[in-house]
């Protein structure tokens, strides 16, 4: 198994150099996958980073609309996915003509969209933001502004919260996300007493309220590797784990669980379709290959600039 992967860990690292590839991987990936990655982040550094690579092939190791959002703001280059079944049930929350009739219901508001949408959503949207910059982005509009905010209805809740405002949320959710279980949660902090607890702001407001950090990937990683616990219970994807005791390796990390113990639940399927195999396969083959609808793509990369404009 091990030599097995070694092999493919060879092919990928020679086709990455004879195809000028950079392979970019979300923290929810694989271990495997972060191993191999030259660039791992939340959506948004992953956003950045395509928008100025100058490779010629991008390999996003994540979700469709993260290959998506790659593909509109370098339309030149060849964006692959190591597999296209890789969705996002967020995303999936939110259908762009039900979402289109909803925005027609409401004119003269202006149209939030968090990162995890098609890109026909966001082609309805005024300005994409991801959990790391929402609220900054939120706060940089007028108080009096009126605002929908979609898909998701826990970062949305969690946003007027700390903003004040009162947003129209759209009722998206993660399957991950929104079914942490607050009662387990209670539980293993009364096992580890002295452990701080990282909240990815997709989870329910209950988790929210206990949390001693509410943060985007990227903000939980930062503040791990920036506060004196020991122990921390992460209530958010698992595969998070590998970079916080890469980043940590003298802290303790707890994957919190979801509902059910004995599934899966604290982890995002969609995200674990990306295997090594698959990588080499997609260097190979150059192939899938995202794509985008020119008209969509055109109308798709306004808002994606303005977010990345605004969180400079
Ligand atoms: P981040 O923006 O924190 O990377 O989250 C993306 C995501 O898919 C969360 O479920
Ligand atoms: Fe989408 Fe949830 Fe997976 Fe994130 S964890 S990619 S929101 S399904």
């Amino acid at each position: 198994m091990e030599a097995k992967k070694e092999v493919l860990r060879d092919e990928i690292a020679r086709l990455k150099r004879e195809k000028n590839a950079l392979i970019m991987a979300h923290y929810y990936t694989r271990a495997e996958i972060q191993e191999i990655a030259d660039f791992i982040g939340d959506s948004l550094a992953l956003a950045r980073k395509a928008a100025e690579t100058d490779a010629d092939i991008i390999v996003m190791c994540g979700v469709h609309f993260m290959g998506e959002t790659a593909k509109i703001l370098c339309p030149d280059k060849k964006v692959l996915v190591p597999d296209l079944a890789a969705g996002c049930s967020l995303a999936d929350s939110c259908d762009p003509a039900e979402f289109e009739a909803f925005v027609r219901e409401h004119p003269g508001y202006t149209v939030i969209s968090y990162v995890n949408t098609s890109a026909a959503v966001k082609a309805l949207t005024d300005i994409v933001v991801t959990s790391g910059n929402a609220r900054k982005i939120v706060e940089s509009l007028p108080a009096d502004e009126k605002i929908i905010f979609g898909p998701d209805r826990n970062l949305g809740g969690y946003i007027n919260t700390v903003t004040g405002r009162d947003m129209l949320l759209w009722p998206g959710a993660c399957h991950v996300h929104d079914r942490f279980s607050l009662e387990k949660i209670q539980q293993m902090r009364s096992e580890h007493p002295g452990a701080k607890v990282l909240v990815h702001p997709e989870c329910r407001r209950p988790l929210q309220l206990i949390a001693d950090k509410v943060g985007s990937t990227a903000a939980l990683l930062d503040f791990a590797r920036n506060d004196d616990a020991s122990e921390y219970i992460v209530v958010t994807e698992s595969g998070i784990l590998f970079e916080m005791r890469r980043a940590c390796p003298e802290k303790t990390f707890l994957a919190a669980p979801a509902e059910e113990s004995e599934c899966q639940c604290n982890e995002c399927d969609y995200m674990k379709l990306n295997t090594l195999g698959k990588v080499a396969r997609a260097l190979r083959d150059e192939q899938p290959e995202i794509t985008v609808d020119t008209e969509i793509a055109a109308r798709a990369i306004r808002p994606i600039e303005r977010m990345l404009e605004l969180s400079k």
